[in-house]
């Protein structure tokens, strides 16, 4: 088995992926407006050789019907939620090889905004940055709160692609390599040959000019994809070169695996120029009963009216209002479509009642996996599931900040490590590098991305 790529999981919020972990005494995670207490937590994942943090973002929040759930305020779910960006200079100049991974969505601002800012933060970074693409959880509140409609479910993605073509114009079109100078001698900064305007008249968005800033290390970042809805994982075949799916029934996650990787090539890309990553919860300590003791102490902290929050502003379903001995009547949602999804007869599976759905997502968040055990018993769980799902890692979601850190960093990861599922080794400097070894710092030949490129013929 390959090594494994290993990210960590978190909001600029209290804890609340599973529950309300802020409350527990030793939790540090209520401390998420102070720079300090993310300076902290991202140089601790940098010395333990974790590939990159990534940082989750909505603009909604749990809701139904337009209002305000009590339960998300009251219990820190979804409530309060900062914007990732500000924090991740004050991350990199702290660290050496630690990626970071940012969400923002594609229904909020225009391209050439989202353009600009990933580039100014990879060229701060050192092409550490990547970019998690979504069309927005929770879209009903987000797009009221930004004075809009909400747009149907597939022409948001729809939009997220070309979205993603003015975005890649810019950031692979609009500079050429060797366009920066910097000849003090004889007063050049850069040659006005070498950057061009770049004009693009989509369905969706338009754009002419430039990307204000010469080419980062990157040029492009590392393009990442959340959504496992079928429109989602076409999305992801064209565009992501890394696909957070949700965990869950092995045979399921299999399932949106294969997805990804078929509209990969769909796409005219390699089965493996994506990386799979699926969120999973690692819960850990010296003895099997310990951490059996951890897993019934964060469990005790989520609600079910927190989770039915959670899932409202997700889906726009309210599990509380539904019949708990029927399975979900509702078979799609114009909002997030894979918590629909994860729940819906499949394979002779028969689809499981509004009470079990509560629960599951009550004890397991959108994310879903749970390992639980001694590290051996943790790392034998995590073999077993990649053999059967074919991911290439894993995204780690927090129970307690910092203790679920420390107890992976020091009991699981050296275990991995004895068998060979994570190495020390860094594979060049950027975070495109670290997953696709030394010397991919730029977007593959095989990415539609490359078609913009400002050595290729000029942009149209
Ligand atoms: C591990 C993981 C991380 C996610 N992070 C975000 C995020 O930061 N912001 C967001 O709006 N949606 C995020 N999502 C996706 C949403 O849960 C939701 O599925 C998606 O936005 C809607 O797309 P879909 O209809 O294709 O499912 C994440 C999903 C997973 C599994």
């Amino acid at each position: 088995m390959k090594p494994l790529i290993l990210g960590i999981f978190q909001y600029i919020s209290p804890n609340g992926t599973v529950g309300s972990a802020w409350q527990h005494p030793d939790d540090t995670s209520a401390d998420f407006l102070s720079i300090d207490h993310w300076t902290e937590l991202a140089q601790k994942f940098d010395a333990a050789g974790l590939d990159f943090l990534f940082l989750a973002d909505s603009y909604g929040f749990p809701a139904l019907d337009g209002e305000l759930l009590d339960a998300a305020v009251r219990e820190g779910r979804g409530v309060p939620q900062g914007d990732p960006m500000p924090i991740v200079t004050a991350m990199a100049a702290v660290t050496d090889k630690l990626g970071f991974i940012l969400t923002t969505s594609t229904t909020v601002e225009q391209p050439a905004a989202n353009a600009r800012r990933f580039a100014t933060l990879d060229h701060f970074t050192k092409g550490r940055i990547g970019w998690n693409i979504v069309t927005g959880s929770s879209g009903a509140t987000a797009a009221a709160l930004m004075g809009r409609d909400l747009i149907s479910h597939d022409t948001r993605y729809d939009m997220a692609d070309d979205y993603v073509d003015v975005c890649l114009k810019l950031w692979e079109g609009s500079w050429a390599d060797d366009a920066l100078r910097l000849d003090k001698e004889n007063g050049v900064y850069a040659d006005p040959a070498g950057v061009r305007m770049i004009h693009h008249e989509g369905p969706y968005f338009r754009a002419h000019g430039i990307l204000n800033l010469p080419p980062s290390p990157q040029r492009t970042p590392l393009l990442v994809q959340a959504g496992a809805s079928g429109r989602g994982r076409e999305f992801a075949g064209r565009n992501a070169e890394a696909v957070f799916v949700a965990g869950g029934v092995p045979s399921v996650v299999a399932a949106n695996v294969a997805g990804v990787r078929a509209s990969a090539v769909a796409a005219g890309r390699a089965a493996d120029s994506v990386k799979l990553l699926v969120g999973a919860l690692f819960i850990t300590a010296p003895t099997h009963d310990e951490a059996v003791a951890k897993h019934t102490e964060m469990l005790a902290m989520s609600t079910p009216e927190g989770a039915a929050a959670i899932y409202a502003g997700n889906t726009g379903i309210d599990l509380l209002a539904l019949d708990p001995d029927k399975p979900l009547a509702q078979t799609s949602t114009e909002m997030g479509q894979s918590n629909v999804e994860r729940y819906l007869a499949k394979d002779g599976t028969p689809a499981p009642l509004v009470r079990d759905i509560l629960e599951n997502f009550r004890t397991t968040g959108i994310n879903g996996s749970v390992f639980v055990g001694t590290p051996e018993e943790v790392v034998d769980q995590v073999e077993e599931f990649v053999r059967a799902t074919d991911v290439d890692g894993f995204l780690i979601q927090p129970h307690l900040t910092p203790g679920t850190y420390d107890d992976l960093i020091e009991l699981v990861l050296p275990v991995l490590k004895s068998r060979g599922l994570m190495t020390a080794e860094r594979h060049g400097s950027t975070l495109r590098e670290q997953l696709f070894g030394e010397g991919a710092a730029r977007l593959p030949a095989s990415h539609r991305g490359q078609a913009f490129s400002a050595a290729a013929t000029p942009v149209v």
